[in-house]
């Protein structure tokens, strides 16, 4: 007789495996189908993210970051370092290190919460007396509700294949073998910009065409501004805004790009090519039309504010689900799935989900931006301060960038928080925060912040809402 759940999960990304643990510790007999294999051939859990997406990136970004450090700031603290090196071999090994304790830290919780891994594909065939019934590989389940949290995988161009060699998406640019001359980038997003500086820290010459006239369009402007200024005239990432891309010829050591710049009709040569362009959500395969489940057009599981379907106790949540493909939204979503499916009230506020891209430095924002507030009619005022008066962050030798907060004009409520800075993914915590209790910026600015930290450059913006900064 086949093996009944009350709950199956299928898939164990961030969304996927958060989820199962959370109704296993509501009392939930849970099982989660995973088919992800490492390169060894193991079978492994965590999905994109811990496998081939934040994890790994923010390994290397530190190794790189590190590299750089050496070579262009240490001389500033009065620290020599003659002939410095990096061993991409062992750096790469240190990435995979991680990874592995990573996936190992998801077996060991599901075994902790009693979660069933099923390992290989899950695919949804029919809804019987005993429930839904999943396929994986051929043995069959039942379980009376079902989360699908099957992720997204890397857009790819038509006619373009990629090969993880030459021509690579997320999964093929975290491990280069060695560290190539020129490094094309197909796409000035956040993978585009994550990994192009990655290797542009460690030597390649990275050259990101983007289709689009604007940079970074879903940032503040004065964010993306900034950004543009540290990315292109800093850390000489030569970005060329609004390209059309023509052929693309993949040879056995290089590949060819021609594009339309400006109206001109341009070709370079690269030793690799990535290419970023966007996510697709993984439905393929997933027995959709078994089972009535609905998708939108562009594949996506269509569902309501809290992640349920068209199909009863069907639900979906993570990339797979309309909203941003960040972990921690889908995270979020698996709680509120399994504490609803348990009886409880959960909700998700997606109007505080923070946003982060992982460059350097930095750049983070939770709510909305000014465009967006104008656009909405709603009153707001600025408050900004720079890193550059902060005492800690000139020790830190980190002083690029700023914290702008968003503030409605009448209640002081804050409305968005904008920060550019080599730890903005730690400092919007705060913003996040205050924003899920709705406070004021007066709320921030009487909030007392320790000395000397970086946050005080929130505290002095906050302050600069209401006109009485007083550092600047
Ligand atoms: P993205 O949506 O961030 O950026 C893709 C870029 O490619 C856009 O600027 C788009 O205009 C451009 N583009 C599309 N077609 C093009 C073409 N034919 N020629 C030139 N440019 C073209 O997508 P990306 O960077 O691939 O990331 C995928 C997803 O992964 C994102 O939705 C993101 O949320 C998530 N992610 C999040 C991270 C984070 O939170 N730090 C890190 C990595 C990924």
């Amino acid at each position: 007789m086949a093996q009944n759940f009350d709950l199956v999960v299928i898939g164990s990304g961030p969304a996927g495996y958060v989820c199962a643990i959370r109704a296993a510790q509501l009392g939930m007999r849970t099982a989660c189908v995973e088919e992800w294999k490492n390169p060894k051939g193991q079978n492994v859990l965590g999905g994109t993210c811990l496998n081939v997406g934040c994890i790994p990136s923010k390994a290397l970004l530190e190794s790189s970051e590190n590299y750089e450090k050496v070579l262009h700031k240490f001389a500033d603290h009065g620290i020599t370092v003659k002939g410095a090196e990096f061993d991409l071999g062992k750096m790469l090994a240190r990435k995979e290190g991680i990874v592995d304790k990573m996936t190992k830290g998801i077996e060991f919780l599901f075994r902790k919460n009693k979660v069933t891994w099923l390992k290989g594909h899950g695919r949804l065939t029919a809804n019987t007396a005993d429930g839904y019934a999943v396929d994986v590989d051929g043995e069959v389940v039942t379980a009376r509700s079902v989360v699908i949290a099957t992720g997204s995988r890397a857009r790819h161009l038509p006619d373009l294949a990629v090969d993880n060699r030459l021509v690579c998406d997320n999964v093929g640019a975290l491990g280069f073998d060695s560290v190539p001359k020129r490094l094309g980038v197909i796409g000035a997003g956040v993978i585009g910009l994550e990994l192009g500086s990655v290797w542009k820290r460690l030597g390649a010459e990275v050259t990101i065409l983007e289709a689009l006239p604007s940079f970074l369009a879903a940032a503040d402007e004065a964010v993306a501004k900034e950004a543009w200024k540290q990315f292109t005239v800093n850390q000489q990432l030569d970005i060329r805004l609004g390209v059309k891309l023509g052929a693309i010829k993949a040879g056995t050591k290089s590949v060819s790009v021609s594009f339309e710049e400006e109206g001109t009709t341009k070709k370079l040569e690269f030793d690799r090519l990535i290419v970023s362009i966007g996510r697709v959500p993984n439905t393929d395969g997933l027995g959709a039309d078994a089972v009535g489940l609905k998708l939108d057009a562009r594949g996506f599981v269509e569902v309501d504010d809290h992640c349920h379907t068209n199909l009863p106790s069907v639900f979906a949540i993570g990339d797979v689900v309309r909203g941003p493909m960040l972990a921690h939204k889908g995270s979020e979503e698996g709680v509120m799935v399994a504490e609803r499916l348990a009886g409880q009230k959960s909700h998700v506020n997606h109007d505080t989900i923070p946003w982060v891209i992982y460059t350097s430095p930095e750049i983070a924002w939770v709510g909305r931006n000014e465009r967006q507030l104008k656009d909405a009619g709603i009153p707001y005022k600025v408050g900004s301060s720079l890193f550059m008066n902060n005492g800690r962050a000139k020790g830190q030798d980190e002083t690029d960038g700023f914290v702008k907060v968003l503030a409605h004009a009448t209640t002081d409520e804050i409305l968005g928080v904008h920060v550019v800075n080599a730890h903005a993914s730690e400092l919007i915590a705060e913003a996040v925060v205050a924003m899920e209790f709705r406070a004021s910026s007066e709320d921030i600015a009487r909030i007392v912040h320790a000395h000397p930290t970086l946050s005080e450059v929130l505290h002095e913006a906050a302050l600069a809402a209401d006109s009485r900064a007083l550092h600047a």
